[in-house]
C-alpha cells in the first residue's frame, strides 16, 4: 500500500495536513535535542518513509557543531527508501527492515523514533517490545501519530478526516484503499491512557503523551 502511493506521498502529506506534518516533525525533533546533540548518539528513525521526521532529527543533530550523531532511517517499503534517499546525498544512512523484526543488536540506540507509521504495525505490542530491545537502558523512544480531538475542535476534524481527506487522497494518488484506510487505521490505533499501559508494560518508564494540535497528533515518549 505505501510503495503504491509512494510517488505522491510527501505532495499529498502536505496538501492534506495544510503543511502543520513540518511543524510536528520539528517540535518531536526538538524535544529530544539532548539526545541528538550528545557525542556518538545512535539514532533510529523507524517507519522513516520518504524520510521527512529522520531528516528533522538530522538537522536538530547538526546544530551541535560537537555531535557525530548516527541517524539511520528504517522503512520495508523500497520504494519509500528510495525516495527518501534521493533528498540527500549525504545521508542519513537508509536501511530496508521490518520494524517487527529488527536486523540490530540488542540495546544499541540511544534514541528511536516513528512518525505516523507505528500505527500501521500489525502488532503494537511487540513493535514496542523490539524497540525496547534495540534501545539502550536509559534510550528513549519517540512515537509520533495521528489522535481522535474532542469536543466542537474534533467533531469538524471528524468531518474533514473522513469525508473529505479520503476523496482528496484517492484523487491525487490515483490509488484506491489507503487513504480511505488512513481514518480507519486512527480508530483501531489505542487511545492514549491505552498506549501508555501497553508502553509500561513493554517495559517503559516515564511514559507519557503530549498532544500536538489539539491532539490531532500527539508524542508519546518513553525511557528504557
Ligand atoms: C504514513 S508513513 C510515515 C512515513 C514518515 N515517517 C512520515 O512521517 O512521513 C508510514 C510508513 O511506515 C512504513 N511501515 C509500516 N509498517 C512497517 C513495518 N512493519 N516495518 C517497517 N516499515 C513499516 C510504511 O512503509 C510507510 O513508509
Amino acid at each position: 500500500m505505501f510503495t503504491a502511493i509512494a510517488p505522491r506521498y510527501d505532495f499529498l502529506n502536505h496538501v492534506l495536513s495544510f503543511n502543520i506534518d513540518r511543524m510536528w516533525w520539528r517540535r518531536t525533533a526538538r524535544t529530544f535535542r539532548p539526545i541528538l546533540t550528545r557525542l556518538d548518539a545512535r539514532i533510529l528513525d523507524l517507519c522513516c518513509g520518504t524520510g521527512d521526521m529522520t531528516f528533522a532529527l538530522r538537522r536538530e543533530a547538526v546544530r551541535s557543531k560537537t555531535a557525530a550523531t548516527q541517524i539511520l532511517g528504517a522503512d520495508f517499503s523500497h520504494a519509500m527508501l528510495r525516495r527518501a534517499a534521493a533528498k540527500s546525498a549525504a545521508g542519513p544512512g537508509w536501511i530496508e527492515a521490518d520494524a517487527l523484526n529488527l536486523p540490530f543488536p540488542d540495546s544499541h540506540f540511544d534514541l528511536v523514533t516513528s512518525a505516523f507509521g507505528f500505527r500501521n504495525l500489525a502488532d503494537y505490542d511487540a513493535g514496542l517490545r523490539e524497540i525496547a530491545r534495540v534501545l539502550r537502558p536509559g534510550g528513549e523512544c519517540g512515537i509520533l501519530d495521528f489522535g481522535e480531538p474532542k469536543g466542537m475542535m474534533g467533531a469538524i476534524y471528524r468531518i474533514y478526516f473522513k469525508q473529505v481527506l479520503p476523496r482528496v487522497g484517492t484523487l491525487i494518488s490515483g490509488v484506491r484503499g489507503p487513504y480511505a484506510y488512513l481514518p480507519a487505521s486512527v480508530e483501531r490505533f489505542p487511545p492514549p491512557q491505552e498506549m501508555l499501559a501497553r508502553m509500561k508494560r513493554a517495559g517503559f518508564v516515564e511514559a507519557a503523551w503530549t498532544p500536538y494540535t489539539f491532539g490531532i497528533a500527539g508524542l508519546y515518549r518513553g525511557k528504557k
